[in-house]
């Protein structure tokens, strides 16, 4: 289910802390790190869902909407805060937008990359989740 899965955060006058590991806050071994950055203004990345791969997504810096689509319904997720990790399971649509000046999106995902198991195609994304 699409949730959002808290970070431990460890206050500090000389700076704030959060952090990560596979095999505690995050529900899946991570195979591969990614992050979108340098986004023009009004631009929207992502459009599309995995078969097979899940992943978390991490407002590091500034802010972005994630528009989540699944078995269960749609909902807009408002991201603006590092310690905030947005689980997406296999078979979500997704769409990154709205995103601010300097935002950087982190991407923790189950898999290495693999075209094959992207649906790029909203109808067949639509198709897969009605029989897959
Ligand atoms: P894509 O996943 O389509 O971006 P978006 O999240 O906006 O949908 O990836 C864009 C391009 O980058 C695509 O040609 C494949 C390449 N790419 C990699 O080579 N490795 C990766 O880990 C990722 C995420 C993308």
């Amino acid at each position: 289910m699409v949730k959002i899965i808290q970070l431990p955060k460890i206050i500090d006058r000389r700076g704030n802390l959060s952090f990560f590991e596979s095999a505690n806050q995050i529900p899946f071994e991570i195979k591969r790190t990614y992050w979108i950055y340098d986004v023009p203004g009004g631009e929207t990345r992502g459009g599309h869902a995995y078969k097979s791969l899940q992943e978390i997504v991490i407002a590091l810096s500034g802010s972005f909407d994630v528009h989540v689509e699944g078995r269960t319904g749609s909902e807009i997720f408002s991201l603006n805060r590092s310690y905030n990790a947005l689980y997406l399971p296999a078979g979500t649509w997704r769409s990154l937008q709205n995103f601010s000046t300097n935002a950087v999106c982190l991407v923790s995902a189950s898999e290495v990359y693999d075209e094959s198991d992207y649906i790029r195609d909203y109808d067949q994304f639509k198709s897969f989740i009605a029989h897959g």
